[in-house]
């Protein structure tokens, strides 16, 4: 079949405003209104601004309404802890009813913030649901971040509740979430009034007396006393949630998400990208701390009528390699999301795909990779092994559904290794030089978005609006930064090369290189440091952290080293996966005195690189060589 692609592509950029009405009709609304989107509100304009509407009411109670009260909405799946449970769409709307009264009994209403620090648990997906019900504004933090992590989004949400669950479970340890909250509070000037916290029996908390609440047990009881309540209509422009995001400096963006053009955009995608129908099982194997977690497992499948899972494990390790390939044939998933290491991680396990042919995959379609590049070996690997389209789609936390991709429900188009294809209804991309000139096929640049961005996009940056304004439209007037470099060749297909800023990408997980530099430069012994992303096999880029020690600093240098990275662990958390700390006696640096990073990656990924013109002493490179060397990272 050819793909509708480029014709609706061209409906698109012939009348932008017509094609999201036509889209937003897919959506139930409180009120609406003739004006599609102002250019004149908010940043760059406003989506649907006017018009009201409750995206937990389009997830839950439509479908109870019209004829999905039986269908399954959630399935929770925890090899981890060995437990599974079905929640339909009626039983998921009593639930998080219930959930929603306890909020509403603690005082939280409309507007409000509540943070959501909870491992992968259908509690998860109900508080942010709760949250939706009544205008609270949620603000997820991924389970692997550390109590400061957690006490700078505190601060900056400025919640009333912190929902949580009493600990995270990851392989071969129980993650105590409590104390890291206790902690978090102590550290953060802003006090959330109440916690609400899910006891497992894994690890059960202790609760501090007038501010802890056991949200289980009220929630229980809010369903055995069979209480509901009704779900509160927003202005499509007021914040859904706020997800925090790594920028350049330790500060992390707070991406704030709107509810209306939130709905339209996840909904269209449903059904034109992954050509997925209501009724069928969609899993998106990410966490809810992303925002691949927010959209496509918590969001997008439940306003399309879709059962959505809920995984609780590791793609290898929970027991084995296998385990995807159960879930899919366990629960009929008819296609599945995830990062490319989630691959190359099963891959290394299992390369001949032996505990693949296990399981039955008849119901299987296709496989949807993002996050990270999608590397065409593991790509290949994928497809050789599942039969199915493998689709590589490029987006980011900002932009909360995909700019770049194969819109699999218009006809797919040729895919060519490497490229996540072309650009979605609603995103003009172009390539730029540094001074915003456009570049022709073929070059390499700024990859940018033609302003308004579309419906589902973040609108600004949580009480940052000269943030939002310095850190994504200033450099280039007229457009978002999306701070990726790449091409676009003569058939208009995108690749994505690298990123302009200090953002590096470990295992599908965004972080700052700045961030992990504030945290080094805090130790009593660091004169200065650098951290770069170096290549890695797995997880597709690792941290690597070069010190320089305070002179006169004679301690052993592998004793201060392991305290860097306990440093960064600590401040940061586990998932920043900093393993690497090496000592020189000097860093490489321009005449004018600027770190030479992108050289130092070069040479450790043993890359060839050119002597930069500026460098104030060649002779520097050679010890990094010799250092990295020393380290066992030979280039
Ligand atoms: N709570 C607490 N700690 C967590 C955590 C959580 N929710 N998630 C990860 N961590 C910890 C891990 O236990 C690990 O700790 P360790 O240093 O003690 O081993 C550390 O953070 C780094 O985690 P990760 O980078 O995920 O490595 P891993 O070795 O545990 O797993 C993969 C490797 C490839 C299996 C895993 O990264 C993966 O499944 N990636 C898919 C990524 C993804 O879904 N991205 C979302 C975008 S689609
Ligand atoms: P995040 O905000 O965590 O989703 O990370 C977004 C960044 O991940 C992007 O800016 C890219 O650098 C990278 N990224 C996401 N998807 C892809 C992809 N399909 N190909 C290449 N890079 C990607």
């Amino acid at each position: 079949m050819a793909s509708r692609y480029h014709e609706v592509y061209q409906g698109w950029k012939n009348d932008p405003l017509g094609f999201w009405k036509t889209a937003a009709s897919e959506i139930d609304w409180d009120s609406t209104s003739d004006t599609v989107f102002d250019p004149d509100q908010g940043q760059y304009g406003r989506w649907f601004p006017d018009w009201e509407c409750n995206t937990c009411y389009n997830c839950l109670d439509r479908h109870v309404e019209r004829g999905r009260p039986g269908q399954p909405a959630l399935i929770y799946d925890s090899p981890i802890t060995g437990r599974t449970a079905t929640y339909t769409y009626a039983e998921l709307l009593e639930e998080v009813e219930a959930l929603a009264c306890v909020l509403s009994d603690r005082g939280l209403q409309k507007g409000d913030r509540a943070i959501i620090y909870m491992p992968m648990i259908p509690q998860a997906v109900m508080a942010m649901l709760a949250c939706a019900r009544l205008g609270i504004v949620h603000s997820v933090v991924f389970g692997g971040f550390a109590a400061n992590e957690l006490a700078t989004r505190i601060d900056d949400a400025t919640p009333k509740a912190i929902i949580a669950a009493s600990c995270g479970i990851e392989p071969g340890r129980v993650i105590a979430y409590k104390p890291l909250i206790d902690n978090a509070i102590e550290l953060a000037s802003h006090s959330p009034e109440c916690c609400l916290i899910y006891q497992r029996d894994e690890k059960p908390a202790d609760m501090v007396s007038g501010r802890d609440f056991d949200l289980g047990a009220l929630q229980a009881q809010a369903v055995a006393e069979g209480r509901r309540i009704a779900p509160v209509p927003v202005k499509a422009s007021d914040p859904l949630y706020i997800l925090y995001t790594s920028g350049t400096t330790g500060q992390p963006k707070g991406v704030v998400r709107d509810n209306g053009g939130h709905m339209v955009a996840l909904k269209w995608s449903m059904s034109n990208l992954y050509d997925i129908q209501p009724g069928e099982v969609f899993w998106a194997a990410s966490d809810v701390g992303w925002v691949v977690g927010h959209s496509y497992i918590c969001y997008a499948p439940l306003l399309h009528g879709c059962t959505t899972i809920v995984f609780e494990g590791k793609p290898v390790g929970t027991p084995d390699a296998g385990t995807f390939w159960r879930v899919i044939s366990d629960h009929n998933v008819v296609s599945l999301f995830t990062a490319p290491t989630a691959f190359r991680a099963i891959r290394k396990e299992d390369p001949e795909g032996k505990l693949i042919k296990k399981y039955d995959l008849s119901q299987f379609r296709s496989l949807f990779l993002a996050g990270e590049r999608a590397d065409p070996e593991t790509v290949n690997w994928a497809i050789d092994q599942l039969q199915v389209p493998v689709i590589d789609h490029w987006w980011q936390t900002e932009t909360g559904w995909c700019i770049v991709g194969n819109p699999m429900g218009l006809g797919k188009l040729p895919v060519k290794p490497g490229s996540p294809t072309v650009p979605m209804p609603g995103y003009d991309v172009q390539v730029l030089d540094d001074a915003g000139h456009p570049l022709g096929p073929n070059t390499l640049g700024n990859i940018v978005v033609k302003l308004p961005m579309p419906p589902g996009c973040l609108p600004t940056l949580w009480n940052a609006d000269q943030r939002f304004f310095d850190a994504y439209l200033a450099e280039f007037p007229g457009y978002y930064k999306t701070a990726d470099a790449g091409v676009i060749d003569d058939d208009g297909y995108l690749s994505i090369m690298a990123r302009t800023d200090d953002i590096i990408n470990v295992a599908g997980h965004r972080l700052s290189t700045g961030g992990m530099e504030e945290v080094l430069a805090t130790h009593a012994d660091v004169a200065e440091c650098a951290v770069i992303g170096i290549a890695d096999k797995l997880k597709g880029q690792l941290p690597c952290g070069f010190v320089v020690l305070k002179a006169g600093v004679d301690r052993d240098h592998a004793v201060i080293e392991k305290e860097l990275i306990g440093l960064v662990r600590e401040k940061i958390g586990p998932v920043a996966a900093f393993k690497i700390a090496i000592t020189v006696e000097r860093l490489p640096k321009t005449r004018s005195g600027k770190i030479l990073r992108g050289t130092m990656r070069q040479i450790a990924d043993g890359e060839s690189y050119k002597m930069p013109a500026t460098i104030d002493d060649p002779a520097i490179l050679d010890e990094i060589t010799d250092a990295l060397k020393t380290h066992g990272i030979s280039s």
